[in-house]
């Protein structure tokens, strides 16, 4: 592993936070490993991740650019994945009808060359109607309309308190996702503003559908089993798959109670 981590005595890596030593167990959510199911110390490696902002902002450069070159019409884009709820259960399915930032504002902030360039991040209403009247034939999950809060990093960035690094209380930490709830927040990730700003900028219907794998009102780790989790990661699929058949004007599929049009 790369980086600039600081070494303590003994060489081992110090983790500047107080509420870690007080956990039973702690869940390395994005790495699949948790310090009771895994033996860290002897199967530590390189990681390499692609998450967030950085990511889907290169991503979606060179997409968009392909689809120019393809000449491509009218396209409709929609970002799926995983999220954080917020006072909604786990396993909800979330449209978002506005992606905020960690301030609770419908904005994207990109440093351009040296100064901040303050980018809008408006979604397409009438996607998010569309993809609305799909769920209803979909009824084993619950789906709704809220707003989306993006931030720069999953653990302090989110509000959490089992990050390496935490300098809030649980005070603190749940009066501010109170604040963004009160806001309108029903989930938090990590590429939503800069997805929309892009989209929204190179003219292709965006829309937003993530499934949430706990609610952080509830607390921080994400404890549900790994096939729980892979069956939540199939919710938003499975919600733009009839969304897709509705467009193609195809039958609903099987396990899905009511046929679309
Ligand atoms: N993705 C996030 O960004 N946050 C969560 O809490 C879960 C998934």
């Amino acid at each position: 592993m790369t980086g600039t981590a600081r070494f303590s005595g003994g060489g081992f890596v110090h983790v500047k936070n107080p509420h870690l030593e007080a956990m039973d167990e702690d869940v390395l959510y994005h790495l699949d490993l948790g310090t009771k199911t895994h033996d860290l110390p002897a199967m530590f490696g390189d990681i390499k991740h692609g998450m967030g902002i950085p990511s889907v902002s290169i991503m979606l450069h060179e997409l968009i650019k392909l689809l120019h070159h393809a000449k491509c019409r009218d396209v409709t884009i929609i970002r799926i994945g995983t999220s954080g709820g917020l006072g909604v259960q786990a396993g909800s399915v979330v449209i978002t009808d506005r992606a905020v930032d960690a301030c609770f504002q419908p904005r994207f902030e990109q440093v351009v060359l040296g100064d901040v360039v303050v980018r809008g991040t408006d979604l397409d209403g009438g996607l998010v109607e569309e993809l609305l009247a799909c769920s209803e034939a979909i009824p084993d999950f619950p789906t709704l309309v809220g707003h989306t809060m993006c931030t720069y990093d999953f653990y302090e960035g989110q509000g959490r308190l089992d990050g390496a690094l935490c300098s809030f209380s649980n005070e603190r930490k749940l009066e501010y996702l109170k604040r963004a709830h009160d806001a309108g927040v029903r989930n938090i990730e990590m590429e939503s503003t800069a997805f929309a700003a892009l989209c929204g900028l190179c003219g292709l219907r965006a829309a937003v559908v993530c499934v949430t794998l706990l609610d952080r009102l509830e607390g921080d780790q994400i404890r549900a089993s790994h096939e729980v989790l892979q069956e939540y990661q199939q919710r938003p699929q499975r919600l733009v798959a009839a969304f897709i058949r509705r467009r193609l004007g195809l039958r609903a599929a099987a396990g899905n109670t009511t046929s679309s049009h």
